[in-house]
């Protein structure tokens, strides 16, 4: 498979395509941003170890029936996935009160939650990626009620199989933001990344932050906790 031109470059990631015009070719960077792209900075290691864990989840989602982009891993930082059209939607699903949830609410981070809940987001930059419920989704023709159906199912599957396999890595899942796509011929598979960037993960223990609130809130050691996710979740 040959990269060719660079097709896209996001916060997070490139994308280029290849000579096979199903396929395109993701390059996970260091960069990290926060709140819309007003912080910035770098997480020495991130691009590698956000590839490596994406890869593995996905490819553990694909075992327990989940559809996925992902194709074959070609390096520390690079990955073949199947193009599709990115449907304009973060889905976050979350078993734990935290982040915009809490503040939003009012409420302290931490209640457990006795069902998981799930929001979307309008993955719209300028608009600052707003909260909306599916009705709008559908009256903005975001995704059909079909496609908001299987992407709940979905969602809610990798819920399941992400919380029962962190929680025997000593780590509670907290919340996670999930992307789905369109094949060429309509079929929705999980898209994105799945990683330390994207998921809040706590030390079972002792709450510890393992994630990229680390940056996002300035509590240093961000490195050390993307490498010990790294660690639990690759055992390496
Ligand atoms: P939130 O509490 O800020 O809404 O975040 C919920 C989850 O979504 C959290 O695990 C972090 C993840 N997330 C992203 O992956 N990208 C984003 O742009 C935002 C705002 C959150």
């Amino acid at each position: 498979m040959e990269k060719l031109n660079q097709l896209y470059e996001g916060k997070a990631k490139k994308v280029f395509a290849t000579d096979d015009p199903e396929v395109l070719l993701v390059s996970y960077k260091d960069d990290a941003t926060a709140f819309n792209g007003l912080k910035k900075g770098t997480i020495s290691g991130k691009g590698a170890i956000n590839n490596r864990v994406t890869n593995f989840m996905m490819q553990l989602l694909e075992k327990e029936g989940v559809p996925t982009h992902y194709v074959k891993e070609l390096s520390d930082r690079e990955t073949l996935v199947k193009k599709v059209s990115i449907v304009p939607l973060e889905v976050i699903i979350r078993n734990i009160s935290a982040g915009s949830f809490s503040k939003r609410c009012g409420v302290e981070e931490g209640i457990v939650f006795e069902q998981p809940t799930i929001e979307f987001s309008y993955k719209n930059d300028e608009l600052g990626d707003p909260l909306i419920n599916a009705y709008h989704a559908v009256a903005l023709k975001l995704a059909t009620w079909d496609e908001i159906e299987t992407i709940k199912k979905l969602a809610f599957k990798v819920n399941d199989v992400m919380k029962a396999y962190f929680k025997n890595l000593g780590v509670d899942l907290v919340d996670f933001k999930l992307e789905f796509g369109r094949l060429s011929d309509g079929t929705i598979v999980l898209a994105d990344e799945i990683s330390p960037d994207t998921c809040r993960f706590w030390d079972s223990e002792t709450h510890e932050k393992l994630d990229k609130d680390r940056f996002r809130r300035d509590l240093g050691n961000v490195e050390d906790a993307y490498i010990e996710m790294k660690k639990r979740i690759l055992g390496e």
